[in-house]
Protein backbone atom coordinates (compact mmCIF):
# COMPACT_ATOMS: atom_id res chain seq x y z
CA UNK A 1 0.00 0.00 0.00
CA UNK A 2 1.67 3.79 -0.85
CA UNK A 3 0.42 6.88 -1.26
CA UNK A 4 -2.65 8.12 0.88
CA UNK A 5 -3.35 7.83 4.62
CA UNK A 6 -3.91 3.92 4.12
CA UNK A 7 -0.86 3.24 6.11
CA UNK A 8 -1.48 5.35 9.06
CA UNK A 9 -4.96 4.08 9.33
CA UNK A 10 -3.75 0.52 9.51
CA UNK A 11 -1.14 2.13 12.49
CA UNK A 12 -4.04 3.39 14.20
CA UNK A 13 -6.27 0.25 13.97
CA UNK A 14 -3.48 -1.98 14.71
CA UNK A 15 -3.50 -0.17 18.49
CA UNK A 16 -6.69 -1.03 18.93
CA UNK A 17 -8.00 -2.87 22.31
CA UNK A 18 -10.84 -5.76 21.82
CA UNK A 19 -12.58 -3.53 24.71
CA UNK A 20 -12.22 -0.15 21.98
CA UNK A 21 -13.74 -2.36 19.22
CA UNK A 22 -16.96 -3.69 21.62
CA UNK A 23 -17.50 0.17 22.46
CA UNK A 24 -17.38 1.20 18.61
CA UNK A 25 -20.05 -1.32 17.52
CA UNK A 26 -21.93 -0.67 20.23
CA UNK A 27 -24.54 1.38 18.10
CA UNK A 28 -24.95 -1.94 15.91
CA UNK A 29 -25.79 -4.25 19.04
CA UNK A 30 -29.70 -4.35 17.39
CA UNK A 31 -28.21 -5.37 14.54
CA UNK A 32 -26.61 -8.06 15.71
CA UNK A 33 -28.93 -9.59 17.77
CA UNK A 34 -31.09 -9.34 15.24
CA UNK A 35 -29.11 -11.37 13.25
CA UNK A 36 -28.44 -13.72 15.86
CA UNK A 37 -32.15 -14.53 15.75
CA UNK A 38 -32.26 -15.26 12.33
CA UNK A 39 -29.89 -18.27 12.37
CA UNK A 40 -30.55 -21.54 14.46
CA UNK A 41 -26.79 -21.32 15.46
CA UNK A 42 -24.99 -18.40 15.76
CA UNK A 43 -21.94 -18.91 13.92
CA UNK A 44 -24.32 -18.04 11.27
CA UNK A 45 -23.66 -15.06 11.85
CA UNK A 46 -20.08 -14.51 10.89
CA UNK A 47 -20.21 -13.30 7.43
CA UNK A 48 -22.50 -10.26 8.55
CA UNK A 49 -20.42 -9.84 11.38
CA UNK A 50 -17.38 -8.98 9.51
CA UNK A 51 -19.31 -6.85 7.08
CA UNK A 52 -20.43 -4.84 9.72
CA UNK A 53 -17.05 -4.17 10.90
CA UNK A 54 -15.80 -3.39 7.22
CA UNK A 55 -18.93 -0.91 7.25
CA UNK A 56 -17.77 0.72 10.61
CA UNK A 57 -14.09 0.52 9.72
CA UNK A 58 -14.09 0.99 5.74
CA UNK A 59 -11.98 -2.53 6.11
CA UNK A 60 -11.83 -5.69 8.36
CA UNK A 61 -8.89 -5.15 10.75
CA UNK A 62 -7.91 -8.56 13.00
CA UNK A 63 -9.05 -6.99 16.23
CA UNK A 64 -12.48 -6.37 14.27
CA UNK A 65 -12.18 -10.41 13.16
CA UNK A 66 -12.11 -10.83 16.99
CA UNK A 67 -14.77 -9.05 17.51
CA UNK A 68 -16.91 -11.23 14.74
CA UNK A 69 -15.67 -14.22 16.07
CA UNK A 70 -17.01 -12.91 19.68
CA UNK A 71 -20.95 -12.33 18.59
CA UNK A 72 -20.82 -15.49 16.28
CA UNK A 73 -19.23 -17.62 18.77
CA UNK A 74 -16.72 -19.36 16.68
CA UNK A 75 -13.28 -19.55 17.41
CA UNK A 76 -11.10 -16.05 16.37
CA UNK A 77 -8.96 -18.62 14.17
CA UNK A 78 -12.02 -20.02 12.57
CA UNK A 79 -13.75 -15.75 11.39
CA UNK A 80 -10.09 -15.38 10.39
CA UNK A 81 -10.14 -18.55 7.92
CA UNK A 82 -12.83 -17.43 6.41
CA UNK A 83 -12.63 -13.61 6.62
CA UNK A 84 -9.39 -14.81 4.56
CA UNK A 85 -10.69 -16.65 2.19
CA UNK A 86 -13.51 -14.17 1.13
CA UNK A 87 -11.82 -11.30 -1.32
CA UNK A 88 -14.72 -8.87 -0.41
CA UNK A 89 -13.48 -8.85 2.71
CA UNK A 90 -10.67 -5.84 2.50
CA UNK A 91 -7.80 -6.73 4.67
CA UNK A 92 -6.27 -2.85 4.47
CA UNK A 93 -7.96 0.72 3.75
CA UNK A 94 -8.86 1.26 0.32
CA UNK A 95 -9.92 4.47 -1.89
CA UNK A 96 -13.05 5.73 -2.15
CA UNK A 97 -13.14 4.27 -5.38
CA UNK A 98 -12.17 0.65 -5.21
CA UNK A 99 -11.52 -0.27 -9.09
CA UNK A 100 -11.09 -3.74 -10.15
CA UNK A 101 -10.05 -4.71 -12.81
CA UNK A 102 -10.01 -8.67 -13.45
CA UNK A 103 -6.53 -10.43 -14.90
CA UNK A 104 -8.37 -13.54 -15.68
CA UNK A 105 -7.43 -15.59 -18.31
CA UNK A 106 -10.36 -13.91 -21.12
CA UNK A 107 -9.71 -10.61 -20.16
CA UNK A 108 -6.20 -11.21 -20.51
CA UNK A 109 -6.98 -12.15 -23.81
CA UNK A 110 -9.03 -9.19 -24.30
CA UNK A 111 -6.42 -6.55 -23.04
CA UNK A 112 -6.65 -6.58 -19.10
CA UNK A 113 -2.79 -5.65 -18.83
CA UNK A 114 -3.27 -2.71 -21.18
CA UNK A 115 -5.98 -1.22 -19.28
CA UNK A 116 -4.30 -1.74 -15.78
CA UNK A 117 -1.33 -0.33 -17.01
CA UNK A 118 -3.31 2.90 -18.36
CA UNK A 119 -4.48 2.98 -14.96
CA UNK A 120 -1.29 2.97 -13.17
CA UNK A 121 -0.25 5.53 -15.20
CA UNK A 122 -3.31 7.57 -15.32
CA UNK A 123 -3.44 7.50 -11.54
CA UNK A 124 -0.08 7.83 -10.60
CA UNK A 125 0.39 4.16 -8.42
CA UNK A 126 0.82 0.45 -8.94
CA UNK A 127 -2.14 -1.85 -9.06
CA UNK A 128 -2.78 -2.61 -5.21
CA UNK A 129 -1.91 1.05 -4.43
CA UNK A 130 -4.34 3.68 -3.35
CA UNK A 131 -3.88 7.43 -4.57
CA UNK A 132 -2.13 10.27 -2.05
CA UNK A 133 -5.66 11.78 -2.19
CA UNK A 134 -7.37 8.52 -0.68
CA UNK A 135 -9.87 8.21 -3.70
CA UNK A 136 -8.83 5.70 -6.22
CA UNK A 137 -7.45 1.56 -4.98
CA UNK A 138 -6.59 -0.24 -8.00
CA UNK A 139 -7.00 -4.00 -7.85
CA UNK A 140 -5.60 -6.85 -10.40
CA UNK A 141 -8.64 -9.59 -9.66
CA UNK A 142 -9.30 -13.09 -10.62
CA UNK A 143 -12.46 -13.50 -12.74
CA UNK A 144 -15.12 -11.39 -11.76
CA UNK A 145 -18.01 -13.80 -14.14
CA UNK A 146 -18.41 -10.90 -16.38
CA UNK A 147 -16.10 -12.41 -19.53
CA UNK A 148 -18.26 -11.37 -22.16
CA UNK A 149 -17.58 -7.51 -21.22
CA UNK A 150 -14.05 -8.52 -20.29
CA UNK A 151 -11.82 -6.64 -19.92
CA UNK A 152 -14.13 -6.64 -16.62
CA UNK A 153 -13.89 -3.67 -14.40
CA UNK A 154 -15.67 -3.40 -11.22
CA UNK A 155 -16.02 0.42 -9.59
CA UNK A 156 -17.14 -0.42 -5.91
CA UNK A 157 -19.65 -2.87 -6.42
CA UNK A 158 -20.69 -1.95 -9.75
CA UNK A 159 -20.03 -3.59 -13.17
CA UNK A 160 -18.76 -1.39 -15.77
CA UNK A 161 -20.26 -2.93 -18.69
CA UNK A 162 -21.90 -0.44 -21.01
CA UNK A 163 -21.19 3.08 -22.39
CA UNK A 164 -23.82 4.56 -20.14
CA UNK A 165 -24.25 4.01 -16.45
CA UNK A 166 -22.47 1.48 -14.30
CA UNK A 167 -24.59 -1.97 -14.28
CA UNK A 168 -26.07 -0.86 -17.56
CA UNK A 169 -25.30 -3.71 -19.54
CA UNK A 170 -25.05 -3.80 -23.16
CA UNK A 171 -23.55 -6.97 -24.62
CA UNK A 172 -20.48 -7.38 -25.77
CA UNK A 173 -19.20 -4.03 -24.67
CA UNK A 174 -15.38 -3.90 -23.11
CA UNK A 175 -14.01 -0.59 -21.48
CA UNK A 176 -11.71 1.10 -23.34
CA UNK A 177 -9.01 3.39 -21.58
CA UNK A 178 -10.97 6.41 -22.65
CA UNK A 179 -13.66 5.07 -20.70
CA UNK A 180 -11.57 4.70 -17.39
CA UNK A 181 -10.12 8.51 -17.58
CA UNK A 182 -14.04 9.49 -18.46
CA UNK A 183 -14.81 7.45 -15.32
CA UNK A 184 -12.16 9.09 -13.27
CA UNK A 185 -12.58 12.76 -14.09
CA UNK A 186 -16.43 11.63 -13.35
CA UNK A 187 -15.72 10.28 -9.80
CA UNK A 188 -13.24 12.97 -8.97
CA UNK A 189 -16.25 15.56 -9.59
CA UNK A 190 -18.52 13.50 -7.41
CA UNK A 191 -16.05 13.75 -4.18
CA UNK A 192 -15.59 17.39 -4.90
CA UNK A 193 -19.42 17.43 -5.00
CA UNK A 194 -19.73 15.65 -2.15
CA UNK A 195 -16.50 15.57 -0.23
CA UNK A 196 -18.35 13.08 2.46
CA UNK A 197 -19.50 9.77 0.90
CA UNK A 198 -23.07 8.17 1.85
CA UNK A 199 -22.57 5.80 4.19
CA UNK A 200 -23.73 2.49 2.76
CA UNK A 201 -25.25 0.07 4.72
CA UNK A 202 -23.77 -3.39 4.31
CA UNK A 203 -26.44 -5.62 4.95
CA UNK A 204 -28.39 -3.91 2.47
CA UNK A 205 -31.10 -2.30 5.05
CA UNK A 206 -32.06 -5.25 7.37
CA UNK A 207 -35.29 -5.50 9.12
CA UNK A 208 -35.85 -5.19 12.21
CA UNK A 209 -37.59 -7.20 14.67
CA UNK A 210 -38.63 -10.10 12.95
CA UNK A 211 -39.54 -13.03 15.13
CA UNK A 212 -36.51 -14.17 13.99
CA UNK A 213 -35.69 -18.07 13.25
CA UNK A 214 -37.55 -20.75 15.60
CA UNK A 215 -35.11 -22.15 18.08
CA UNK A 216 -32.50 -19.24 17.58
CA UNK A 217 -31.41 -17.22 20.90
CA UNK A 218 -34.23 -14.33 21.50
CA UNK A 219 -36.34 -15.58 18.80
CA UNK A 220 -40.05 -15.65 19.53
CA UNK A 221 -41.22 -18.23 16.89
CA UNK A 222 -42.24 -21.76 18.22
CA UNK A 223 -39.63 -23.99 18.83
CA UNK A 224 -37.12 -25.90 16.61
CA UNK A 225 -38.79 -29.38 15.58
CA UNK A 226 -35.94 -31.49 17.07
CA UNK A 227 -35.85 -32.80 13.16
CA UNK A 228 -35.07 -29.76 11.71
CA UNK A 229 -31.12 -29.58 9.95
CA UNK A 230 -30.12 -32.90 11.55
CA UNK A 231 -26.60 -32.65 12.00
CA UNK A 232 -24.36 -35.00 9.71
CA UNK A 233 -24.32 -38.73 9.98
CA UNK A 234 -21.45 -40.50 11.13
CA UNK A 235 -18.97 -41.49 8.34
CA UNK A 236 -16.59 -43.96 7.90
CA UNK A 237 -18.44 -47.04 10.00
CA UNK A 238 -16.39 -50.03 10.60
CA UNK A 239 -16.74 -53.30 12.33
CA UNK A 240 -13.85 -55.57 13.03
CA UNK A 241 -13.66 -58.85 14.84
CA UNK A 242 -11.05 -60.24 17.28
CA UNK A 243 -12.68 -63.60 17.59
CA UNK A 244 -16.35 -63.17 19.35
CA UNK A 245 -15.10 -59.07 20.47
CA UNK A 246 -16.56 -56.35 17.45
CA UNK A 247 -14.68 -53.61 17.41
CA UNK A 248 -17.41 -50.86 16.25
CA UNK A 249 -16.13 -47.51 15.00
CA UNK A 250 -16.68 -44.13 13.10
CA UNK A 251 -15.62 -40.54 12.54
CA UNK A 252 -18.52 -38.48 13.35
CA UNK A 253 -18.51 -34.23 12.98
CA UNK A 254 -17.21 -32.04 15.50
CA UNK A 255 -20.64 -30.88 16.55
CA UNK A 256 -21.79 -34.69 17.56
CA UNK A 257 -21.86 -35.15 21.22
CA UNK A 258 -23.54 -38.88 21.42
CA UNK A 259 -23.76 -42.22 19.02
CA UNK A 260 -26.25 -44.63 19.50
CA UNK A 261 -24.78 -48.03 17.92
CA UNK A 262 -27.28 -50.31 16.53
CA UNK A 263 -26.92 -54.01 15.21
CA UNK A 264 -29.03 -56.08 12.86
CA UNK A 265 -28.92 -59.76 12.95
CA UNK A 266 -31.61 -60.34 10.53
CA UNK A 267 -29.53 -58.89 7.22
CA UNK A 268 -30.71 -55.25 8.11
CA UNK A 269 -34.51 -55.97 8.69
CA UNK A 270 -34.60 -55.00 11.78
CA UNK A 271 -32.29 -52.54 14.20
CA UNK A 272 -31.91 -52.86 18.05
CA UNK A 273 -30.08 -50.29 19.62
CA UNK A 274 -27.02 -51.85 21.54
CA UNK A 275 -25.41 -49.20 23.47
CA UNK A 276 -25.01 -45.59 23.89
CA UNK A 277 -21.15 -44.53 23.68
CA UNK A 278 -19.85 -40.86 23.83
CA UNK A 279 -17.51 -39.36 21.31
CA UNK A 280 -14.41 -38.59 22.22
CA UNK A 281 -11.92 -35.77 20.68
CA UNK A 282 -9.60 -37.84 19.01
CA UNK A 283 -5.82 -37.75 20.58
CA UNK A 284 -3.32 -35.74 19.03
CA UNK A 285 -5.39 -34.24 16.60
CA UNK A 286 -4.81 -30.12 17.24
CA UNK A 287 -7.66 -27.74 17.96
CA UNK A 288 -9.96 -26.69 20.26
CA UNK A 289 -13.04 -29.03 21.90
CA UNK A 290 -15.24 -29.98 19.15
CA UNK A 291 -12.26 -31.30 16.41
CA UNK A 292 -13.03 -34.62 14.94
CA UNK A 293 -14.22 -37.16 16.81
CA UNK A 294 -13.61 -41.01 16.73
CA UNK A 295 -16.22 -43.35 19.13
CA UNK A 296 -15.56 -46.84 19.47
CA UNK A 297 -17.88 -49.74 21.39
CA UNK A 298 -17.31 -53.06 21.37
CA UNK A 299 -19.83 -55.78 21.20
CA UNK A 300 -19.54 -59.96 21.11
CA UNK A 301 -21.21 -62.08 19.32
CA UNK A 302 -20.90 -66.03 19.17
CA UNK A 303 -18.00 -67.13 16.56
CA UNK A 304 -19.04 -67.62 12.82
CA UNK A 305 -22.69 -65.72 13.47
CA UNK A 306 -23.33 -62.48 11.39
CA UNK A 307 -24.51 -58.92 12.47
CA UNK A 308 -24.60 -55.94 10.84
CA UNK A 309 -23.81 -52.25 12.89
CA UNK A 310 -25.20 -49.10 11.77
CA UNK A 311 -24.54 -45.74 14.40
CA UNK A 312 -27.16 -42.87 14.72
CA UNK A 313 -25.38 -39.86 15.72
CA UNK A 314 -26.87 -36.75 18.07
CA UNK A 315 -26.29 -33.19 18.83
CA UNK A 316 -27.85 -32.25 21.60
CA UNK A 317 -31.62 -32.65 20.49
CA UNK A 318 -31.18 -32.98 17.18
CA UNK A 319 -30.67 -37.17 15.06
CA UNK A 320 -28.65 -37.59 12.00
CA UNK A 321 -29.96 -40.09 10.19
CA UNK A 322 -28.76 -43.72 10.51
CA UNK A 323 -24.94 -44.03 9.00
CA UNK A 324 -24.20 -46.64 6.22
CA UNK A 325 -24.05 -50.20 7.44
CA UNK A 326 -21.00 -52.17 8.11
CA UNK A 327 -21.61 -56.15 8.37
CA UNK A 328 -19.23 -58.30 9.97
CA UNK A 329 -18.70 -62.05 10.30
CA UNK A 330 -17.12 -62.63 13.87
CA UNK A 331 -14.26 -65.67 12.79
CA UNK A 332 -12.34 -67.50 15.44
CA UNK A 333 -8.59 -66.56 16.25
CA UNK A 334 -6.31 -68.94 14.65
CA UNK A 335 -3.32 -70.19 16.69
CA UNK A 336 -1.01 -67.95 15.06
CA UNK A 337 -3.45 -64.80 16.03
CA UNK A 338 -4.95 -63.98 13.04
CA UNK A 339 -7.89 -62.59 13.33
CA UNK A 340 -11.47 -62.93 11.64
CA UNK A 341 -13.75 -60.63 9.49
CA UNK A 342 -13.80 -56.65 8.60
CA UNK A 343 -16.03 -54.62 6.90
S1 LIG B 1 -11.93 -13.80 -16.92
FE1 LIG B 1 -12.36 -11.75 -16.49
S2 LIG B 1 -14.42 -11.73 -15.91
FE2 LIG B 1 -14.00 -13.77 -16.33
Amino acid sequence: MSGCNAQAIIDAQLDLTIEQVRERMQPYTARVAELQRRYAMKRGVLLQALWLIQEEFGWVPRIGIKWAAEVSDVSPVHAYGVAEFYTMYRKAPMGRFLIQVCEGMCCQLKGANDLIAHLEQALGIHAGDTTEDGLFTVLRVQCLAACGNGPSVLINDEFLYGPGELNEHQEGWSPSAADLDRWIERLRKEAEAKPQPDKVDSLGDIMLDTKGHPGSDGASGAPLPKDYAPPPPALKVKAESQGSAITVSCLCAPEITEASVERSTDGGTTWAAIGTIDVVKTPGVPGPPGGPKTPSYTDEIAVGSTAAYRIVAREAEREARPSAVAEVTAAAVSDDGEEGGKA
